[in-house]
């Protein structure tokens, strides 16, 4: 793999990805439309080419966020700023998300904060509950395909007077059938009240509201409630922190980003506490399966405390974020409700794409797969020709 280089470089920090990057195809993506005076993507018939009745989908977007039908795209996390969201469009990816932002400055964890994960099984995949995740799964850097990394950043914001104008130059880059997705979440300070914490949610939505944002997406399932532990684990706290947000964002179309839950029952909670109630209109699910990762001789795999696990991605976690996607959808079903749902986790090839269509996802996006294959949109849309 040594002729390859992915878009976010791996052997370099990330405040250097973030002040020099993107790399690979598309740092060329991004130079060659600025040489072509391009304020935005590749050609409009590229970008159009999905959205438009994909897979036997309506031509119009989902019906409750407008999320193009059958969009193929990166979630939030690699694409750290503006330049990174235009080269992605540029390569013929329909959303982008801008890496999850906060109300204040926050900073990343230390390097490294990507290595490549080796799960013991034929299929190299993960199993959720499987003792594996807490015995121990090789992580090195030795990067193979088909792609699983595990990613340890501590979701860094900077601040707001930071990614508010670039958040604006984002959004003012993507071109027809494109949409450029900000991401945020709360932050928990120590000491802070409840109230507090839905009230720092609210805040920050209103920033990104100020970017002239439409369409955005809370994250809940990142570990910032203690080790391990997860917002999107406490369904009647999301219900009040989207109920706030919305009353903040009023029509704004508001995605919730859902870690993998094993138990319907605490789907259909989460459903019950939120989209049903009108306060979210999509989810986007999984986010990473946390696993406790060793090096060859079996001690912890990243230095530092608390970072004895760290969450998988990529090929590892396709099953269970098809099983999450399937489970969601069914919930739908039953519950007679239209919200979007936009399928993450193991997306590598485009045969991944169709499953996740085929298991219920309106739109589907990869993190990984895209950071190692710049082409994938392409692939996926030569896929569906
Ligand atoms: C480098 C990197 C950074 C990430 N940062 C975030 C983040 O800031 N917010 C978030 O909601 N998810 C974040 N994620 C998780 C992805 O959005 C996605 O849910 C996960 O990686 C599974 O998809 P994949 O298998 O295609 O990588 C990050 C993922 C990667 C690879």
């Amino acid at each position: 793999m040594s002729d390859f280089e992915p878009f976010y470089d791996v052997n370099r920090t990330y405040d250097d990805n973030y002040a020099d990057g993107p790399f690979g195809a598309f740092a060329q993506a991004l130079k060659a439309g600025d040489a072509a005076g391009s304020p935005a993507a590749g050609s409009p018939a590229e970008s159009a080419a999905v959205p438009a009745g994909v897979a036997g989908s309506p031509a119009s977007g989902s019906p409750a966020t407008d999320v193009p039908a059958g969009a193929a795209s990166i979630p939030a996390g690699p694409l750290l700023n503006a330049r990174y969201t235009t080269a992605a469009f540029r390569m013929g990816f329909d959303l982008a998300v801008y890496k999850t932002v906060r109300s204040r400055a926050w900073g990343c964890n230390p390097f490294p904060n990507v290595l490549a994960v080796h799960p013991k099984s034929k299929t190299g995949e993960l199993t959720p509950g499987s003792a594996e995740l807490d015995e121990g799964v090789l992580a090195d850097t030795n990067y193979q395909l088909p792609i699983s990394i595990s990613n340890s950043f501590g979701v860094p914001s900077r601040d707001p007077d930071v990614w508010q104008p670039d958040m604006r130059d984002a959004i003012a880059a993507a071109g027809p059938g494109q949409l450029l997705v900000p991401s945020f979440q709360g932050s928990r300070a120590e000491g802070m009240t409840r109230e507090e914490y839905i009230a720092d949610h609210v805040r920050t939505a209103r920033l990104v509201c100020e970017t002239g944002a439409g369409l955005m997406e809370m994250n809940t399932s990142c570990p910032n409630e203690g080790h391990n532990r997860l917002l999107c684990h406490d369904a009647h706290l999301v219900g009040e922190i989207t109920e706030a947000v919305k009353n903040e964002i009023g029509d704004r179309p508001l995605v919730v980003k859902l870690a993998y839950l094993p138990d319907d029952l605490d789907i259909e909670r989460m459903v019950r506490e939120t989209a049903a109630r009108g306060t979210v209109q999509g989810f986007a699910t999984i986010n990473t399966i946390s696993a406790k990762l060793v090096d060859a001789n079996g001690d912890q795999a990243l230095p530092g405390e608390g970072r004895d696990r760290s969450g998988v991605c990529g090929a590892a976690i396709r099953s269970a974020g098809l099983d999450m996607v399937r489970r969601l959808a069914a919930v739908r079903d039953r519950m007679g409700l239209d919200f979007t749902i936009v399928g993450v986790g193991g997306v590598i090839r485009p045969d991944d794409y169709t499953a996740y269509r085929e298991a219920g996802a309106d739109a589907v996006m990869s993190a990984t797969g895209a950071m190692w294959d710049a082409n994938l949109a392409r692939e996926i849309k030569a896929s569906l020709a």
